[in-house]
C-alpha cells in the first residue's frame, strides 16, 4: 500500500506509530481490567481487531497455551502499526502470536474464534457496524466480543464536549451507539462504565 491508497486512519498511524507506545499509556486505561473480562483458558483462540502495535498481547499470551491450541492473532489494516506489533512479538517467546493486516469490515479469515477483543479500535473504525457484523461471523459458538473503549464523558459536562472534540480531531468517533448494537447482534450484553464515561468495558455472548 502506498501513501496515495491510505484512509485518513492509515496515514494517522504512519505518523503516530513510532510515538505510540511512549504516549498511549496516559489516556488508554483499563487494558488489564478488561483482559480479566476475557477469561481465557489455555486453548482458547483470541482475535484482537486493531491490535496496533500490540500493547495487549503480553497480557493475553500468558494466558494461552500453543501446545493445547492457544492461539493469538492480532489483526489491524496500519501496516506502520504492524510492523512494531511483529517486532514486539519476534522479541519474544510468543510461537503462538501471528499478526495479520487487514480491513476488520471487510475481513474474511476463514476460521471462528473463542474470544474477539477490541482495546481502544471500535471509535476509530467508520465502518463499525460491518466490522461488527464480521465479528459476529468470526465468533465461535459460546464465544465471548469484548470491547474497551472510550466512554461519552457523560459525567465530564464542560470538559466532556473538550474530550470528545479533541478526539474526533484523532479520528475517534465516541458518540456512536456501540452498545445497542452489540444489543442487536448479541443476547447478552453487559457494560461497566468507568470514571463517570471516560472509558467502557462491553461484554457480548450468543
Ligand atoms: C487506538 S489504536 C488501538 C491499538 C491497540 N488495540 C491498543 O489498545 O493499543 C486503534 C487501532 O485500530 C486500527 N484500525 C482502525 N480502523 C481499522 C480497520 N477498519 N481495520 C483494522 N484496524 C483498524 C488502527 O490502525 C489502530 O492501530
Amino acid at each position: 500500500m502506498n501513501e496515495r491508497s491510505e484512509n485518513p486512519v492509515q496515514g494517522f498511524y504512519r505518523f503516530h506509530a513510532p510515538i505510540y507506545d511512549l504516549t498511549r499509556w496516559a489516556f488508554l486505561h483499563r487494558r488489564k481490567a478488561a483482559v480479566r473480562t476475557m477469561q481465557l483458558q489455555p486453548h482458547h483462540n483470541v482475535l484482537e481487531i486493531g491490535c496496533g502495535t500490540g500493547l495487549n498481547f503480553a497480557l493475553m499470551a500468558k494466558h494461552l497455551d500453543p501446545t493445547r491450541g492457544g492461539e493469538l492473532v492480532g489483526l489491524d489494516f496500519s501496516e506502520a502499526m504492524l510492523q512494531r506489533a511483529r517486532h514486539r512479538v519476534s522479541k519474544r517467546d510468543w510461537p503462538h502470536v501471528t499478526c495479520i493486516q487487514a480491513d476488520a469490515s471487510t475481513m474474511q479469515l476463514d476460521r471462528r474464534f473463542d474470544r474477539i477483543f477490541f482495546s481502544y479500535s471500535i471509535t476509530m473504525i467508520p465502518d463499525w457496524r460491518a466490522t461488527l457484523d464480521r465479528t459476529r461471523e468470526h465468533l465461535a459458538p459460546a464465544g465471548r466480543v469484548i470491547l474497551l473503549d472510550f466512554g461519552r464523558f457523560e459525567r465530564w459536562p464542560l470538559l466532556g464536549t473538550c474530550c470528545r472534540a479533541w478526539l474526533r480531531i484523532n479520528h475517534v468517533d465516541v458518540t456512536q451507539p456501540f452498545v445497542d448494537a452489540l444489543r442487536e447482534r448479541f443476547p447478552n450484553v453487559s457494560v461497566n462504565r468507568w470514571l463517570g464515561g471516560y472509558a467502557f468495558i462491553a461484554i457480548a455472548s450468543e
